[in-house]
């Protein structure tokens, strides 16, 4: 009665929670399983960014209640952003709710499991509800464990959560809370310690993840905690490469933008949210720069790596977004030349100041928008792919791709790349000459390997 399924919606940071809570549960004797129809124990990791997400998992929470009434023993649990941002009230809506668990305390859960369990097998009336989405002091600091065993060549750290930042549609500083940063000494012992287990790639992590350190660290010389926690990184042996997300354009110090020419395992590859391109629209989100300190950015940073690729978020449709302001997005859109791209229909959040503003957009304006940057950013993926054709990369090989047929590893600039490999390259950073592409991935051949079968 152990055996526990872990859905998770939403973005990077809410998936490396629930690996730490399926490495916590497994110290205690849980079982993870995969198959969410053979499991005793169902939990939702959620997320609230829109409504769209909250949906989603509420409609799957409504449609497992049903199995808690056939298989009275099961137990089901939703933890996270929406469990932070709702609470007990979502109890109203779920009954069958066990557990309700928010983004400080996922820590909390084998404790909570191992109650419901001992309830359920002494046969105990069906307990309460567990609430448990208060604030802890250092819950950033738990975010550590890594699932032992699996061979993985990229991992995911956190090193840093919450948000101070104000835009005006976004829920985030209620769902993950005050800013706060792991200490660099710590994230620099994890990464050893997952070099040391053949991990090549690891990609930071935080809700506004370039203002690490900024309340707790020093500056000496100027330079921000985060470049400081970049050095120490390029530092262990191993290690090949350096991500990060999610960034605020805000965040690019020339310290950071110059670090790109200086440290070599970061990766010339920049998630750089815009949200508009209108700054009209921009001091209306609260979002602190205009377009041109935006492009000045964008091509500072090209001037440092001549090979950087960029992506984004937009939102479409954020209140009082006109045709004109939204021609500034399209024109900013092109003028960076992005490889990907994450675009958002303006979804209004409650408690949010924009959710107050009056001239919300109609729901068809925002789709037609959408649809026009969707088919922008198609015909840019695939015209950055294509350039690729003829040139060599170096992949880092991950492994076996989806269909089992081919091995898949990413550029710097993190495109997918599909070539015929063998599991001896797996973490091996290989270079590929690209002969062919699609808009979303390339095609190559192994220059070195005469590849084994
Ligand atoms: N509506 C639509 N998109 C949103 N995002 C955040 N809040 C909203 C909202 N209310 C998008 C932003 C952010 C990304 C994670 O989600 O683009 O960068």
């Amino acid at each position: 009665m152990n055996r526990v399924f872990i859905k998770t919606y939403g973005c990077q940071m809410n998936e490396r929670d629930s690996e730490e809570v399926a490495a916590l549960l497994q110290a205690r004797g849980y079982q993870i399983v995969h198959d969410e129809n053979d499991c005793d124990i169902m939990l939702l990791n959620t997320c609230s960014v829109r409504d769209l997400a909250e949906q989603k998992a509420l409609g799957k929470a409504g449609h497992l209640a049903a199995r808690t009434r056939r298989q009275p023993a099961f137990i089901l649990g939703l933890i996270g952003c929406m469990a932070q941002n709702r609470g007990a009230e979502l109890i109203d809506r779920l009954p069958d709710l066990d557990l309700i668990v928010g983004t400080q305390k996922f820590h909390r859960v084998p404790d909570y499991l191992d109650h419901l369990r001992a309830a359920r097998e002494a046969g105990l009336p069906v307990a309460q509800t567990i609430v448990d989405v208060a604030e802890e002091a250092g819950s950033q600091n738990i975010i550590r464990d890594h699932l032992v065993g699996e061979r993985t060549v990229t991992a995911f750290i956190s090193i840093q959560q919450g948000c101070d930042m104000s835009c005006s549609f976004c829920i985030v500083p209620r769902t993950r809370g005050d800013e706060r940063s792991r200490p660099l000494d710590d994230i620099v012992a994890e990464c050893r310690e997952l070099a040391g287990r053949g991990v090549r790639e690891v990609t930071l992590l935080g809700q506004i993840v370039t203002s690490y350190g900024r309340r707790e660290l020093a500056r000496p010389g100027g330079r921000t905690p985060f470049v400081q926690l970049l050095e120490r990184l390029q530092e262990i042996d191993g290690l090949a490469r350096l991500r990060f997300t999610s960034p605020h354009p805000c965040g690019f110090k020339p310290d950071l933008v110059e670090a790109y020419g200086r440290l070599p395992k970061l990766c010339p590859y920049v998630h750089l949210p815009v949200q508009s391109g209108s700054n009209r629209i921009l001091r209306a989100m609260n979002r602190p720069y205009t377009r041109e300190r935006y492009l000045e950015l964008v091509a500072a940073l090209r001037a440092v790596r001549l090979d950087m690729h960029f992506s984004t978020d937009i939102i479409v449709g954020f209140p009082d977004e006109t045709a004109e302001d939204f021609d500034q997005t399209r024109e900013l859109f092109e003028a960076a030349d992005y490889d990907m791209a994450y675009i958002f229909k303006y979804s209004t959040r409650s408690g949010t100041p924009a959710a107050a503003l009056p001239a919300q957009v109609p729901e068809e304006v925002k789709e037609e928008r959408n649809q026009l940057l969707l088919r922008l950013l198609e015909r840019n993926s695939r015209r950055r792919n294509q350039a690729l054709v003829g040139t060599v990369q170096e992949v880092l090989v991950e492994g076996p791709d989806r269909k089992g047929l081919r091995y898949l590893g990413r550029t710097p600039g993190n495109r997918t790349v599909h070539f015929v490999g063998s599991a001896s390259l797996i973490g091996r950073l290989l270079p590929v000459r690209i002969e062919r592409s699609t808009t979303s991935v390339l095609y190559g051949t192994p220059l070195e390997a005469r590849v084994e079968s």
